[in-house]
């Protein structure tokens, strides 16, 4: 059985990450026999870490980057944690001010901070709506409102979960090129 942490920061007082949230669960839940388990960032355990085959990581976009308190959490346990995390999966998700405000370089900064902790990180090529897409992660500006933004949170869970089912779990069926839900290529155009 699949185990998923979904760990977040939010800041503001709209708490815009923490709403994408259950939709990232919801993306998660689609495969079945996922556990899971939601954690604020400051009440995320070291042991969290450790449970977890993967984690979906989101955090609001800050000055182009990790906000502060979720990178802090990373820095203060990285002599505990460094070596012992190596093979698993990451996902990053983030509310920015504003689509083009950076949110895919925050994105990519999370990434890179799982790759230092041995995760692996995944492209997705899936578009979820006419010109849509999560390559790098789900970037959505305020909450995800949008149904697009939405799908893009959603399936940055399944995918982790799809991930997850298929390397850890040895379910073959969960190869995200067998999928059997449909993965909008023809939306690219
Ligand atoms: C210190 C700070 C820096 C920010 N930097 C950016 C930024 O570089 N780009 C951007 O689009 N939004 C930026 N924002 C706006 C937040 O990313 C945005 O309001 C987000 O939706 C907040 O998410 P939250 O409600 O989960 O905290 C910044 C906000 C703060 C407080």
């Amino acid at each position: 059985m699949g185990k998923i942490l979904i760990i977040y920061d939010s800041e503001s007082d709209r708490r815009f990450t923490e709403l994408a949230v259950p939709y990232v669960k919801e993306g998660v839940e689609r495969i079945d026999g996922m556990e899971i388990r939601v954690k604020f960032v400051e009440d995320a355990e070291t042991e969290d870490v450790f449970w977890a085959d993967g984690i979906a990581i989101g955090c609001p976009t800050h000055l182009g980057g990790i906000s502060w308190r979720m990178k802090k959490w990373w820095d203060d346990r990285t002599p505990e944690i460094w070596f012992k995390t190596d093979g698993k999966f990451a996902v990053p998700f983030t509310s920015a001010g504003s689509l083009g405000g950076g949110g895919e370089l925050t994105c990519q900064s999370l990434s890179v901070m799982m790759m230092n902790m041995g995760y692996f990180v995944f492209g997705i090529t899936d578009y979820v709506a006419k010109k849509e897409s999560l390559h790098y992660g789900a970037v959505f500006a305020g909450e995800p409102r949008a149904e697009h933004a939405i799908e893009a949170c959603r399936r940055a869970g399944q995918r982790l979960a799809e991930w997850v089912g298929y390397y850890m779990d040895g379910r073959r069926d969960l190869h995200p090129l067998d999928a059997k839900y449909q993965r909008f290529w023809e939306l690219a155009d």
